[in-house]
């Protein structure tokens, strides 16, 4: 899958766009800024609006192409970030030391989920932010209807009711799914359905 990533963010256009997810920009609007981890960050939309917002923003990617690509928007933006070329599985923080992580399209196995996210929240500070939205499995139907994106297998999407139990200790202020109207670059683009959330560490 990494050659995959890689062949996709080799070509000069940002295929999934400049700009940030819509629902990322908004959480972040209503929070005070710190530190944030972007999991599977690709090209760096997020990463950048995050910074440019005043975020100390750490990212990783295991595709080498999506870290060229993240810090070349973050110099065409004025900004810093830091990005690390890593598998989800590799990659480590300290406990309590970040104030958010934003997990925007980030998919993994579900088998993976139940072992990284348990310990990713180990990251986040007390009263730290989980920031999400990714597809969920009802997008299969939305790819042949709308051809609006996402990954094909369902093991790699979510299911609403299971959000509570792969994020365990997180207090929920929003966990909805939702059709959206989706206008990220040339792969997300027209109606899909995805999984929103945000909630904070208790
Ligand atoms: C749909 S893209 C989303 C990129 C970015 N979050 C965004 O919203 O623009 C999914 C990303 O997940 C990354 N990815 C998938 N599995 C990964 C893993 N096990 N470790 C690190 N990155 C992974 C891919 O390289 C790809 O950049």
């Amino acid at each position: 899958m990494q050659s995959f990533w890689n062949d996709r963010y080799s070509q000069e256009e940002y295929v999934y766009g400049e700009s940030p997810n819509e629902w990322l920009r908004e959480c972040l609007g209503g929070l005070p800024p710190g530190k944030i981890l972007f999991p599977a960050e690709g090209e760096g939309r997020n990463a950048v609006y995050a910074a440019q917002c005043g975020w100390e923003v750490e990212a990783f990617d295991y595709s080498e192409e999506g870290k060229r690509k993240a810090e070349q928007l973050a110099r065409k933006n004025g900004v810093q970030i830091n990005y690390q070329v890593a598998d989800a599985g590799e990659v480590h923080y300290p406990a309590s030391s970040l104030d958010a992580i934003a997990l925007i399209f980030s998919h993994f196995p579900e088998a993976l989920r139940r072992q990284l996210f348990p310990n990713w929240i180990k990251w986040l500070k007390p009263g730290g932010y989980v920031i999400f939205e990714c597809f969920s499995i009802g997008q299969l139907h939305y790819q042949q209807e709308h051809g609006s994106g996402g990954p094909k297998d369902s093991a790699l999407l979510y299911a609403l009711d299971q959000i509570p139990t792969e994020f365990p200790g997180i207090e929920f202020s929003v966990l909805e799914e939702k059709e959206v109207m989706l206008q990220e670059g040339t792969y997300h683009s027209g109606l899909g359905q995805v999984i929103r959330f945000i909630g904070k560490k208790s």
